[in-house]
């Protein structure tokens, strides 16, 4: 055997051993929907974050379906250099009318949006020199997604973290680098804490201190504010916030990411960005699908009062239980154990009583914070999530977590 080879066994086992490496279920067919297929057995799921629950919709997949005849199933090229289709723009525009902001450019995820565009706010200009600029900071919140950090870790500027929604941290911080280019970088709604930023406090720093920022809102785009435009709408600074990325792959329940922006901005993205410039455009036909879905989520109200309904009612019911749930106002409902060991016990446990969640550990979240991480969808039952509640009151005492 090869080193290289002994070297990744190696590894494996230590995961193996020490309970690490992730158990992955094979789904029967549909994954999006609150009864899922497992081996044959009939699961609850509160695991997706297809939040409004229109993944399956019938009139997304007949003009996917129709997209696909019309156009194939491949882009051909990069948008630079096979020109750009007609269909891809109208998603943008479509994006843009939604979140009442200029312009939109969209990737074929929303993870290449937030490793490509992030750079691009705030290193000096990779192609040309007009300034001699220097490289700049930015100043992440410290729980922020994977693809955020991988996206500073692409970029040449210092990358400084403040303490999570601390908007006094952030200040000291944006003093320090006063006279610096200055990044913003925070989640909207955090994926694993399911908790809101201070977007209307981080704005107005943002002003005072002339530092950019971007805005990732992949949980909250869809699910909060007027029309589902998104946690800074919702917060009511929709248009303070300089870049906003978000994703398709929840409330859209589909697959790619985009930005908004203000027109200056989207112009230099649109042709700096790499993961836009190097990567193919999310096909057509799927676009065609994205744009059904735009239009389902701006007037999907009854859509949005369904799924936060359903999240007061888990978050409500499980407090009342005595357990300490994290976050607020959103579709993610994190119930906190705080030990690995117990947050796998209990986990198998749900497993074993039919219901999916996913236990939250490292690396995702770290040593000690270790939490169930639920999700509501528009199309869970009421009688669905009182059985979630049930089997959560037997587990906790089981468990000895309440
Ligand atoms: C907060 C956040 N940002 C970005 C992403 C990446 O989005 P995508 O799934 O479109 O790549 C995710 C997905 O898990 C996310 O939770």
């Amino acid at each position: 055997m090869k080193k290289t080879h002994e070297y990744f066994e190696n590894y494996l086992k230590f995961l193996e051993k020490h309970s690490l490496y992730p158990t992955i279920y094979t789904v029967d067919g549909v994954s999006s929907s609150p009864e899922v297929m497992v081996k044959g057995k009939k699961y609850l799921s509160f695991s997706s974050n297809n939040y409004l629950g229109i993944a399956g919709n019938e009139e997304i997949k007949k003009a996917t379906i129709e997209g696909i005849e019309q156009f194939g199933v491949g882009s051909g090229s990069t948008r630079l250099l096979s020109g750009t289709l007609d269909i891809q723009l109208k998603l943008e525009q479509a994006l843009s009318r939604f979140t009442e902001r200029d312009d939109a450019i969209t990737f074929s995820s929303g993870y290449l949006a937030n490793v490509g565009v992030i750079r691009m706010l705030v290193d000096p200009f990779p192609y040309f020199t007009l300034y001699n600029e220097e490289p700049g900071v930015i100043i992440s919140d410290e729980l922020n997604h994977a693809s955020i950090i991988d996206g500073c870790r692409l970029a040449k500027s210092e990358r400084v973290r403040y303490a999570h929604n601390d908007v006094a941290h952030l200040e000291k911080i944006l003093k320090e680098y006063k006279n610096k280019r200055k990044l913003i970088l925070t989640d909207g709604v955090f994926s694993m804490d399911g908790d809101l930023a201070p977007l209307k406090e981080i704005a107005e720093l943002a002003k005072q201190y002339d530092a950019i920022v971007m805005v990732d809102d992949a949980h909250g785009m869809g699910v909060l504010g007027p029309k589902g435009r998104g946690t800074a709408h919702h917060l009511g600074v929709g248009k303070d916030i300089d870049v906003i990325m978000g994703s398709f792959t929840k409330a859209f329940g589909s697959i790619g990411g985009f930005v908004v922006t203000d027109q200056k901005v989207a112009d230099y993205l649109r042709i700096t960005t790499r993961s836009y410039i190097f990567s193919d455009p999310i096909i057509p036909g799927v676009v065609a699908g994205l744009l059904k879905a735009v239009e389902i989520i701006e007037n999907g109200e009854d859509l949005r009062q369904k799924v936060l309904q359903n999240a007061v009612q888990l978050r409500s019911g499980l407090e009342e239980m005595g357990f300490t749930v994290l976050g607020k106002e959103t579709s993610i409902i994190p119930l906190f154990i705080g030990s690995e060991k117990k947050a796998m016990k209990f986990s198998t446990a749900l497993f074993e009583k039919g219901i999916l969640a996913p236990c939250i550990r490292r690396p995702a979240v770290a040593e000690g914070k270790e939490r169930i991480r639920f999700s509501v969808m528009a199309t869970h039952t009421k009688e669905q999530i009182d059985t979630l509640l049930s089997i959560c009151r037997d587990l906790g005492k089981a468990v000895k977590i309440i």
